[in-house]
């Protein structure tokens, strides 16, 4: 018999098989110093471009001196137990109050972290009679929230309101026959690429088909719509999203999460929701820091302006030098260059250890077979002299791989691999 174990040691996976050459480098790179737009690798100050911070609060005296205080207030450990049991508090209620006002609902709920909360959320909301439908394209999450699913579940194609009204017709069927409902998931922000979810034409299908609307808005909370309360509010179409959902891991700079809903259906998912009912409570440090968080957002509009001002000067400055940035619509940007992964590895080393840019890179698996995309998150933080930095060192890296610079190097990668 096979131990559990052997094939850990037989095939570490797609990414795992590089370990050897990325660990530390590609793969859990470790960025020092505090984070801001210098942040330091391996010793050398580099321009980094892959940290959500995208308001640049994460280092702000203001939030750094709110966070520290309730430090030393609560310690890391208050309160103790789960929300349902011992871990209730006025200030949790609080901050639901202030971001359900915020983002335009009537009720909202934390979660310890996006990830499980958007799992769970998931799970909570259908049954097994019930059908999801959700884009290809979605985050781990929710992927993994669906495969909680004990029903019937259709992709769409990403963000392709023909192929979603094709499963709408297929799952509203499917319904007929179990006697269950339906439930549409999309992102507000797809994180990979930068494209925002079509809320609005997703939303006007509700006047043909009867489903109810989930929104992971990770990327467009504090990003877009007024004072940044998301994708729904940018695209007009809020009260068409039936549960709202965002983390604090980005904008907010912290950790923790958000459901926002009718009043009716919160109620329900606090007494249902098994990652909340069975997990403590989001720590009171977390709560006091995201509540000043939230203030600076709804009361110091610069940091949403100077995102933009930098998305913007990065993003027109990419096209003008020719490069193809796919189609953000928000401050994600991609970058697509033609090339191997090997070519890949070579590319990004130039790029930090020579010209001190320092931003994440995907390959395949995640994209397809010889495309490179490297992935720039402008913050506020940003100053426009790092972009200027940034777009001369990304024309330099261009030429040397079109020149073959890189697939000399990436030869010697490739042997040492095989
Ligand atoms: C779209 C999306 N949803 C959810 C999450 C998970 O959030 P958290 O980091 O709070 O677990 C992420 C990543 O952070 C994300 O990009």
């Amino acid at each position: 018999m096979r131990d559990l174990f052997d094939r850990f040691y037989e095939n570490k996976g797609p990414v795992g098989k590089w370990a050897a050459h990325a660990e530390g480098y590609f793969v859990f790179p470790k960025l020092e110093g505090p984070i801001s737009n210098r942040m330091y690798f391996m010793g050398k100050e580099v321009i980094t471009w892959s940290v959500n911070d995208y308001l640049g609060l994460a280092n702000h005296p203001e939030i750094r001196k709110v966070d520290a205080e309730a430090a030393a207030e609560y310690g890391s450990a208050y309160p103790m137990g789960a929300r349902m049991m011992s871990g209730h508090t006025d200030l949790h209620e609080e901050l639901e109050r202030e971001l359900a006002a915020f983002v335009n609902k009537e009720s909202a709920y934390l979660l310890n972290f996006g990830y499980q909360g958007i799992l769970s959320t998931i799970d909570t909301l259908v049954g097994k009679n019930d059908i999801i439908v959700y884009d290809v394209d979605a985050h781990a999450c929710i992927i993994d929230g669906v495969r909680l699913h004990m029903g019937k579940r259709f992709t769409y194609k990403h963000n392709d309101i023909e192929s979603l009204e094709k499963n709408l017709q297929r799952a509203t069927k499917v319904a007929a026959q179990t006697g269950g409902g339906i439930l549409v998931i999309s992102e507000g922000v797809f994180g990979m690429r930068g494209e925002q979810g079509k809320l609005k034409e997703i939303a006007a299908l509700k006047e043909k088909y009867n489903f109810r609307f989930l929104v992971d808005d990770a990327h467009g909370f504090g990003t877009l719509g007024k004072n940044g309360a998301g994708a729904g509010i940018e695209q007009g179409i809020q009260d068409d999203i039936d549960v709202y959902f965002a983390t604090f891991a980005k904008s907010m700079a912290s950790t923790g999460a958000f459901i926002a809903a009718d009043k009716e259906i919160i109620d329900y998912l606090r007494y249902n929701m098994r990652s909340q009912m069975f997990a403590k409570s989001l720590q009171m440090q977390l709560v006091k820091g995201a509540l000043k968080r939230l203030d600076m957002l709804k009361n110091r509009p610069e940091f949403k302006a100077k995102l933009w001002e930098n998305v913007n000067a990065l993003q027109n400055g990419l096209k003008e030098y020719g490069f193809d940035i796919g189609n953000t619509q928000s401050c994600v940007t991609p970058v697509y260059l033609k090339g191997s992964i090997p070519e890949a590895m070579a590319l990004v080393k130039d790029l930090r250890e020579n010209y001190g840019i320092f931003c994440s890179i995907v390959v395949y698996p995640v994209i397809p077979k010889g495309l490179i995309l490297l992935r720039l998150i402008p913050t506020a933080s940003h100053t426009l002299e790092d972009v200027k930095e940034t777009l001369e060192a990304f024309a330099s890296i261009r030429e040397k791989l079109e020149n073959g610079t890189y697939k000399r190097i990436s030869e010697a990668i490739l042997s040492a691999v095989k």
